[in-house]
């Protein structure tokens, strides 16, 4: 070994031995006679003096060392002088007084600091991760997904779980995204396809008996970016037999609040048992169906407050089925004209026709729409919200998906724009009786809302060929802070109803054998009834770490344009390979 002691272990107790330390220079301060080092390893960071009358040689290579040049020094722990100590540092009271100092390597200047946490372009970062890494921030970041996905197996092992393995090179598993494909040389022609989540392995891992199932497992997604999505990402990949949707939601939820007091001491857990709405409440109330409940300020339906409105984008709002929707925000009845030209620029980007305001001021009833609203309205909107002088109502007049939409993105911004959520809370909370399906207007077929193995509800699936569109699933989403930490279901377990699945997303006889024939066939040898569900690692650590994306809590991630910048990929592929894998390039570039 290089070191006796970790550099961020020394203490008071050491004072007087010798150690040997292996690490790098934070920093080096010569003072023109004594050399002040800070050598860091993972553990932290101790203060090394090198002293010309104790040690000649160790001061001359010292005097020649730099910032994140490895050395190993040998010397003797001392009391730092009075007032010289520093509160602010684990090893604050002691410093090593160095015998001999070894370069183990050089170093060239950094392209940004690694001892501070200042800002640096994020392309900058991530060209050279291996250095962002050392800083304290990603560290820590590492740690805390350690401890996650250590705690996980550890809660999991003794309720009788385990780890199974599945294959990266599969078949498509559809979950909303595309494939990654992967060529293969022995059969031309034909591609392995990256798993979107292990879904249909952990199904047949059921069939085959599993009983209960996990995997820290690495999913591939080929979609746009976003700040908490990448194209590959980690999941706890779960699936359990003979159970019903309560028995997988208890399993999670006992996971969870567990698991977050442990690695994130911290953070605070809002409620539990974690609170249910189904997903029509979810909607209503919050405009949206992953909802953040560290704060109030729900959407109110006014439609009946404006039923009599002499408005008349109100009136043909409600005519048309419509519905007047609202939030309360808190003393902002001050806005002025340009602040709510904002808020309805903003509405628009949402998908709104426009934005009315409200305004409850000390002189009176203000806003855009103040001279249609009726002193009864102004009033019974009021007791609608639980308004007080001061706040400002936001009215959108569309159609329910529209108005929940913009006042949900509206309540969001609000969040952040008055700080309204407590960034040391965690609020979860089940999303429950999803839709089964969708219309994608595009191309003109349903879809399903989870994914395709979800169970509809027993007593909704004579309308599967009637009305679609009104059935409720098995499909249940763990919402954290306003993000989608995992989404599950109790899945479909006979060959009948999965055909009539698949043959309601439009899938031809011809492709729901090639692409299923495997599982359908599964299902007729005794599948259990099953269900499960995936919660997202990187997201989850994301939250409890308080970073703004996931790209934080990645060791490696890809930027934005899904490009690794540290080794440049995606890169163009060897002519050669490309065929022996029968590939030829539609541009030549
Ligand atoms: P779903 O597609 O909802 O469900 O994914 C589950 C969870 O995985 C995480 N996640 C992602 N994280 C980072 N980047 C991405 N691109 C990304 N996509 C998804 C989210 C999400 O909630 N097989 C089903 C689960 C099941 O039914 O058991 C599935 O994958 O945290
Ligand atoms: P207009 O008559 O179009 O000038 O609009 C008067 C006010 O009504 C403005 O504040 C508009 O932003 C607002 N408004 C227009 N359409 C809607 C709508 N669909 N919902 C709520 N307010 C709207």
């Amino acid at each position: 070994m290089y070191k006796t002691i970790r550099c961020g272990d020394v203490r008071a107790g050491d004072i007087g031995k010798e150690v040997t330390l292996a690490g790098w220079v934070d920093r080096w301060r010569d003072h023109g006679g004594v050399i002040f080092l800070d050598i860091r390893d993972r553990w932290g960071v101790v203060q090394v003096t090198a002293n010309p009358e104790l040690a000649a040689a160790a001061h001359e290579t010292a005097a020649r060392l730099r910032n994140e040049f490895v050395v190993q020094i040998r010397g003797i722990v001392r009391r730092r002088p009075a007032g010289m100590e520093n509160p602010n540092l684990a090893t604050g009271e002691v410093e090593v007084e160095s015998r001999e100092v070894e370069v183990l390597n050089a170093a060239l200047t950094p392209p940004f600091n690694i001892n501070e946490e200042s800002p640096v372009d994020e392309n900058v970062r991530l060209k050279y991760r291996y250095l962002d890494l050392r800083r304290e921030r990603l560290q820590k970041n590492l740690v805390l997904r350690h401890k996650i996905t250590k705690f996980m197996r550890d809660y999991l092992d003794p309720l009788g779980f385990i780890e199974v393995e599945t294959p990266i090179l599969f078949k498509t598993t559809p979950e909303g995204a595309r494939d990654y494909l992967v060529p293969s040389r022995v059969h031309p022609g034909c591609f392995y396809a990256l798993p979107q989540s292990p879904q249909q392995l952990k199904q047949l891992l059921m069939v085959a008996g599993v009983e209960r199932y996990f995997q820290i497992a690495r999913c591939f997604r080929d979609e746009d970016q976003r700040g908490d999505r990448q194209p590959e990402f980690t999941q706890l990949d779960l699936e359990m037999s003979f159970v019903h949707r309560d028995d997988v939601l208890d399993i999670i939820e006992g996971l969870f609040t567990e698991l977050i007091p442990a690695v994130a001491p911290h953070k605070k857990i809002q409620q539990t048992p974690f609170p249910r709405l189904t997903w029509t409440d979810a909607m209503n109330r919050y405009g949206i169906d992953k909802p953040d409940l560290r704060f109030g300020m729900e959407l109110c339906d006014a439609s009946g407050v404006f039923a009599k409105s002499e408005f008349k984008v109100f009136q043909e709002a409600l005519k048309s089925g419509g519905v007047i929707k609202c939030i309360s925000v808190p003393g902002c009845a001050a806005y002025s004209r340009k602040d709510v030209d904002d808020l309805m620029a903003f509405a628009r980007e949402q998908g709104g026709q426009g934005l009315a305001t409200v305004a409850y001021t000390g002189e009176g009833v203000k806003g855009s729409v103040a001279k249609f609203v009726a002193a009864g309205e102004a009033a019974a909107l009021k007791q609608l919200t639980g308004a007080a002088d001061g706040d400002l109502i936001l009215l959108v007049a569309d159609t329910i998906m529209t108005a929940n939409k913009v006042l949900g993105a509206l309540r969001l911004l609000f969040r952040d724009r008055l700080n309204l959520a407590d960034k040391n809370k965690i609020s979860l909370v089940w999303i429950l009786d999803f839709p089964m399906f969708h219309w994608n207007e595009e191309e003109k077929r349903w879809e399903a809302e989870h994914h395709a193995f979800t169970m509809p509800k027993e007593a909704d699936l004579p309308k599967i060929d009637t009305d679609p569109g009104s059935m409720l699933s098995d499909a249940y989403d763990l919402v954290i802070n306003g993000t989608e930490l995992g989404s599950g279901s109790i899945r479909i377990h006979r060959a009948d109803i999965q055909h009539k699945v698949f043959e309601r997303i439009g899938l031809s006889e011809e492709e729901i054998r090639g692409r299923f024939g495997h599982l359908l066939e599964a299902f007729e040898y005794g599948a259990p009834p099953h269900g499960g569900m995936a919660p997202g690692i990187d997201r989850l650590a994301m939250v409890l770490a308080d970073e703004p994306n996931i790209r934080e809590v990645i060791a490696f991630p890809k930027n934005q344009q899904a490009l690794d910048v540290m080794a440049d990929a995606p890169s163009p592929a060897d002519p050669r390979q490309l065929k022996e894998l029968h590939i030829r390039l539609l541009d030549e570039r």
